[in-house]
């Protein structure tokens, strides 16, 4: 009896461990989901930049069209022009909303993508909101390279990056914004380097940007949870690496990831 009790002993502390593992495993789940939310909020102001035009342009058509049968001078074919044109945008409205659901869809499995393929996405979502803020992103460098991962997850966390550095140009009022990625290979692997040339991040805080909840922004434009779930998706699920530094131009994060996700490793959140 005695001899078994430091077995139970130590079943209960791996137990307990195990326990542990899961309610921290449980915990991250629940951040990144708060997190996606918060990224979905800042979607939706970009949706609504780009409805912007649209939605004006069937209203000044309806308008237009309701005038010139008031005054009797309606033709069929202006009608069928100005239908024409209604339908173009209303075509648009609809892409953008599918173009925005996809990109919350969990990939369930890796798939093969190039820097091409995840920058006309990226563009599709950002170019209005960069041209109004008259931000340049440009792509280089191995954007036909085929590499093998969860897209989605790896476009969140270019959406978070991406965002990051149009708060931080809109705050310090830079006067002539880019933001470059260049995308190199080496060996196994696949580097992004996300440079913007908005300032940097102060010595003091660079060691905090990964920590949850940390952000230096009023409540209502940041959770701090951004780059702490870039983090997580980046080391935890796709076994790469994200780290920031400052230089003379401003903030230049790096990620490296494998070329080949393995399904069997991964697990997706
Ligand atoms: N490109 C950047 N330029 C300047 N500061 C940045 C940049 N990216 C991140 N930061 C800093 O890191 C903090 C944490 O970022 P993040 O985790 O995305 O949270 P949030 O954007 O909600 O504040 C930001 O509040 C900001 O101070
Ligand atoms: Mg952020």
């Amino acid at each position: 009896m005695n001899n078994n009790s430091p077995l139970i002993q130590q079943l209960t502390i791996e137990e307990q461990l195990h326990e542990a593992q899961n309610k921290i495993l449980l915990l991250e789940k629940m951040m990144i989901e708060q997190s996606r939310l918060a990224i979905m909020g800042e979607m939706i102001g970009m949706i609504a930049h780009q409805w912007r035009q649209p939605i004006t342009i069937i209203g000044m058509i309806t308008n237009n069209t309701i005038l010139d049968i008031q005054l009797g001078e309606s033709n069929q074919e202006q009608l069928l022009a100005d239908m024409d044109l209604i339908d173009k945008q209303v075509h648009y409205l609809s892409r953008t909303i599918d173009d925005f659901r996809n990109f919350f869809r969990q990939n369930k499995l890796p798939q093969s993508v190039t820097m091409r393929d995840l920058s006309s996405e990226l563009l599709t979502i950002f170019g209005k909101t960069f041209d109004n803020n008259h931000i340049v992103l440009t792509f280089n460098g191995e954007m036909e390279f085929e590499f093998t991962t969860y897209k989605n997850e790896i476009l969140q966390v270019f959406l978070n990056l991406l965002s990051n550095s149009k708060d931080a140009i809109e705050v310090k009022e830079v006067e002539k914004p880019f933001i470059n990625i260049v995308i190199t290979k080496i060996v196994n692997s696949i580097i992004f380097e996300i440079q913007d040339n908005a300032g940097g991040i102060s010595d003091e805080i660079i060691n905090h940007i990964f920590e949850p909840y940390f952000t230096t922004k009023s409540e209502k434009n940041g959770t701090g949870l951004g780059l702490y779930m870039s983090s997580i998706i980046i080391e935890k699920h796709l076994f790469g690496t994200i780290t920031a530094k400052n230089n003379d131009q401003g903030t230049q994060f790096t990620i490296t990831l494998p070329i080949n996700q393995d399904p069997k490793r991964a697990h997706v959140y």
